[in-house]
């Protein structure tokens, strides 16, 4: 069933179809209609287990530049390279590191993201002219059968326009990227909510660039101690990764991140509120359940709220957080205080996006 088709008449700007697809059963010919499009050098939005992303052919140039474009990307910042079968790793690689294969056997499909040489064929304009390449094997029945259909590794960063949170729902990419990409395929929302695991296996020990879905002590389970790149944003030149370098996840309004115990953040909370309302200006707390009935709006409370889930639930936090971020867009606040979350197990991946959309 197609969801719509959009007419624009205005010239030099395309339509977005939007195709409905049952994420376990999708309609092969709506897959087969995207497939068309990617081979044809297009743009197709496209879930994953972790958030939406926008793929293009991964070996054609100029496919790729529509991915940067329709972004707003800045070009210096490379691509993940999906893959749905395990011959395309010798596409993208001549010196895969045994670690692919043992990692690759544990966690693939899934949400982590290896680093490694890149083949000459594969084009630089992938990986932003690094030598090397990012890959990945995403675990959603939408995301392997549109490789297959495509017939060819997708390069495909996450479906917002450069700065924002990343999509978790084809609602967020159509408020994004409508206009701007050829194909939308809607699977319904995606499941870990924040983006992969990536680990650089050309570093000796293998180095996290970004937290995500598979975690550390997950990824140190099959290799034993590896790095993580966490405070060397600013320590290295360049940086570890490209994409540590650039604000992200950013909602409009400033971030305030309330740090300490659990009863220590509702009393800052309390005194920023304080000060805010005193000069006539509006906040907003997103945080979990349990913080949220510890500041009650109406009479000095925050002026929105969002509740992130139960503080014991950190994978339902995650799978909320940046629906949440989009919201207190919507709400045009001065401030919005943020919960901090202990850094454990997918933690990791929500206090390093905090972090990051705190930075001005
Ligand atoms: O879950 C995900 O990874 C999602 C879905 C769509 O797969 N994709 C995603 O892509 O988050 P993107 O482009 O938003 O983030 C890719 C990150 C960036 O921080 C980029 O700098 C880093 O991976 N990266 C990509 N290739 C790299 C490389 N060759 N070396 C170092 N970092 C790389
Ligand atoms: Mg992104």
């Amino acid at each position: 069933m197609i969801c719509y088709r959009q007419e624009v008449s205005i010239e030099n700007v395309c339509a977005t179809c939007c195709y409905k697809v049952e994420p376990g059963d999708p309609n092969p010919l709506f897959l087969e209609e995207a497939g068309r499009v990617l081979r044809a050098g297009g743009t197709v939005a496209f879930p994953t287990e972790t958030v939406y992303g926008l793929g293009a052919d991964a070996t054609n140039p100029a496919a790729i530049s529509r991915i940067f474009a329709a972004k707003g990307r800045p070009l210096d910042n490379p691509l993940i390279v999906h893959i749905a079968d395990w011959h395309q790793i010798d596409m993208l690689t001549l010196k895969a590191p045994p670690a692919l294969y043992e990692l690759g056997r544990r966690f693939w499909p899934g949400p982590l993201t290896l680093v490694v040489p890149r083949h000459p064929d594969v084009p630089p304009e992938v990986s932003a002219g690094l030598p090397t390449v990012a890959v990945r094997w995403p675990a959603h029945p939408v995301a392997e059968a549109l490789i297959r259909a495509a017939g060819v590794p997708l390069a495909a960063p996450s479906a917002n326009r450069s700065g924002k949170p990343s999509p978790t729902n084809a609602e967020h990419v159509k408020q994004d990227l409508e206009g701007m990409i050829d194909v939308i395929l809607d699977g319904g929302p995606t499941g870990v909510g924040v983006e992969s695991t990536v680990l650089d296996l050309t570093r000796t020990p293998p180095m996290i660039l970004r937290p995500g879905g598979v975690t550390r002590e997950m990824l140190e389970e099959v290799l034993g101690p590896v790095d993580t790149a966490a405070g060397l944003e600013n320590e290295t030149d360049p940086p570890p990764s490209p994409g540590m370098k650039y604000r992200h996840y950013a909602p409009d309004s400033p971030l305030v991140l309330l740090e300490g115990e659990p009863r220590e953040m509702v009393e800052q909370a309390r005194r920023v509120l304080g000060r805010v309302h005193a000069e006539g200006r509006r906040a907003g707390l997103l945080g979990s359940r349990e913080m949220l009935e510890e500041l009650p709006s109406g009479d000095g409370g925050p002026d929105f709220r969002c509740s992130l889930g139960s503080r014991e639930d950190l994978e339902q936090v995650a799978a909320n957080l940046y629906q949440a971020l989009r919201l207190t867009d919507e709400m045009r606040l001065d401030l919005v205080l943020v919960e901090s979350f202990p850094e454990r197990g997918i933690g990791a991946a929500i206090m390093n996006r905090l972090r990051r959309a705190a930075f001005r």
